[in-house]
């Protein structure tokens, strides 16, 4: 029961009403805000980051397009094909249509709000290779495409004067018998607790590749807030286990560990090399080699490290030297300049070198994509936060392009149900024991450092759940899980902005996330894209299935569903085989 004093705080704490709560201020998030405020409907944004600074711009290499500009040979339905047989062929057919489809048309609406692209004399968009990807498709501006596309949008938003609130966590959903209206936060730079009131709630939280020790994100992001949300209120997840590890992230100094080298450096002809000088992916993928699919170069350099065929800091070279330098500087300055920040390297004369980083979450919460709706009443689901889009494997290139084309039509969707919904009166007492009960958990004055143990558990991933699993680690990350759960974290006490109170957020995000990744995995008795068991390393037609995870009363439990079919005007390009390039060797 809640104290007489939480009671008249939630009395006195700031409310925040919209129509539409958008949770998440990246790409997606701000996409589908421009969508609802251009149909009128009154829509707010909190994201826990800085404006501008939502893990979108950390996007660098291209975003994909159908466009034709280079090969015009390409077309919707190749890219759609693309993404199937990259995707294991368990993405939802329909959302892999959409997208393809509506590609094009993104990149047409970020030119007329300003975005710029790399062009060719002629005035055509510049399109590039990235891996798996039949026809150069992937449209770009330098090596940060991503930062180009998030301040397009955020300077559309900030004309529109479209209400946006920096830095805030929110922790709760608030719900009334099933149905989500609002949700509750804490404004760290404050440390004031804030409600937000509104009819219909949309997660755009990004993905959960902090799970792991090295990832390509930064580390006080994609901590799967957006999983941890939609799990406390019940709704389904789909395909956990599907975790994408990115060929090529920096291995050393150690604050660089995992950042990302773009796919763009192989897809402009950087070949990977291991300390023999061997180009090793003629043994993977003779045909694609270093622009085959992400999980198999992946597992190649892996399989290379392993075999005693990696350089000093466990990983394989990337070499680039062979282009001119105003070339990389034009087309990868990205790169040049991070490798010389943290190496003092220049990539034009020198070899990068670079390892597998956890990168993309494919599975997520399960959203219908026709509306965008999850299973929970009045929470919507956008972008990396979702699943079934990108099945069992991500084409690069193709995340930016989601998240334009499901944020607007998301909106669309919302915006036509939106003004008949009603509004669900707060209740202060539920309020007051939600927020009584977080203080409680965040003011805890003994138990272990939460940021210690963040770093653990990101190493129990990597170790147990990385690049190549099997039963039997998965097995001792889920005991060691179970042991997490019960350490009372020493959260500190205040509630402003500081490592420990972040941390201690985080762990709780993390623990329900990394739960249903490992029993999904554990479930999934066969190799398919990015999800590799050793104990099980063959593709299996029984398994052409998504994998659920079902809410129960505590917990949740683990179900399957047939993948829906490919509609017949994709079928014809899906003809090519290419079972036999996708296990190890
Ligand atoms: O390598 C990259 O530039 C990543 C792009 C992506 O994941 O879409």
């Amino acid at each position: 029961m809640p104290s007489i004093y939480s009671i008249l705080e939630v009395i006195i704490i700031k409310v925040e009403q919209a129509d539409v709560l958008i949770i998440g201020s990246g790409g997606a998030g701000l996409r589908c805000a421009l969508e609802l405020f251009d149909h009128n409907v009154d829509v707010l944004v909190v994201g826990k980051c800085k404006k501008r600074d939502a893990h979108t711009i950390l996007a660098t290499g291209g975003i994909n397009a159908a466009l034709g500009t280079m090969d015009p040979q390409d077309s919707w339905q190749l890219h759609a094909a693309d993404t199937l047989r990259d995707g294991g062929q368990i993405n939802d057919p329909y959302a892999v249509v959409t997208l393809c489809k509506h590609a094009p048309r993104a990149i047409q609406e970020l030119v007329s709000w300003g975005a710029h692209f790399h062009r060719e004399q002629d005035g055509r968009i510049t399109q590039r290779f990235f891996g798996a990807a039949t026809y150069r498709r992937a449209c770009f501006i330098g090596d940060h495409t991503g930062r180009e596309i998030l301040n397009t949008l955020v300077d559309q938003v900030a004309k529109r004067n479209i209400r946006f609130k920096s830095e805030i966590y929110i922790f709760s959903l608030l719900q009334d018998r099933g149905r989500v209206y609002g949700a509750v936060g804490l404004d760290v730079r404050r440390g004031k607790f804030i409600v937000f009131h509104a009819k219909i709630v949309v997660l755009v939280t990004g993905g959960h590749s902090r799970m792991f020790s090295r990832s390509s994100s930064r580390f006080w992001e994609n901590t799967g807030d957006g999983i941890a949300l939609a799990y406390a209120c019940g709704a389904k997840f789909m395909d956990m286990e599907m975790f994408q590890f990115h060929p090529t992230g920096m291995l050393y100094p150690k604050e660089a560990e995992g950042v990302l080298v773009t796919e763009a450096v192989r897809g402009e002809g950087g070949i990977l090399l291991n300390s023999k000088g061997e180009r090793f992916m003629r043994r993977y993928d003779p045909e694609r080699l270093e622009l085959s699919a992400r999980d198999i170069v992946a597992r190649a350099i892996y399989h290379e490290v392993q075999a005693g065929r990696g350089t000093k800091h466990g990983g394989v070279w990337l070499d680039i030297t062979h282009k001119p330098k105003e070339y990389i500087l034009q087309r990868l300055p990205k790169m040049y300049a991070q490798f010389q920040h943290f190496l003092g390297i220049d990539i034009s004369r020198e070899h990068m070198e670079v390892g597998p980083t956890a990168h993309y979450s494919m599975g997520g919460v399960w959203v219908n994509h026709k509306t965008g709706e999850t299973s929970v009443n009045r929470l919507y689901a956008i972008g990396e936060v979702t699943s079934g889009v990108h099945g069992a494997n991500r084409l690069g290139g193709n995340s930016l392009a989601e998240i334009i084309v499901f944020g607007r039509l998301t909106g669309a969707t919302i915006a036509k149900c939106v003004k008949q919904l009603s509004w669900i009166p707060l209740n202060k007492l539920s309020l007051a024991t939600q927020i009584a009960k977080f203080k409680t958990k965040l003011q805890i004055k003994r138990g272990k450092n939460p940021v210690h143990i963040k770093k653990e558990l990101m190493q129990v991933m990597w170790d147990h759940v990385g690049v190549v699993r099997d039963g039997k680690t998965m097995k001792q990350a889920l005991r060691l899980l179970e042991r997490f759960k019960k350490m009372p974290l020493k959260s500190g006490g205040s509630l402003k902005m500081n490592e420990q109170l972040i941390a201690a957020l985080d762990v709780a995000n993390m623990l329900p996330t990394c739960e249903m990744i490992i029993r999904s995995a554990l479930h999934r008795k066969e190799s398919r894209g990015a999800h590799y068991r050793s104990d099980f390393p063959t593709l299996l037609a029984r398994w052409k299935k998504n994998i659920l995870c079902i809410p129960m009363q505590k917990g949740f439990r683990i179900a399957t569903r047939p993948v829906p079919s490919v509609p017949n005007e994709i079928r014809p390009f899906l003809r090519r085989n290419t079972a036999a390039v996708h296990l190890l060797e």
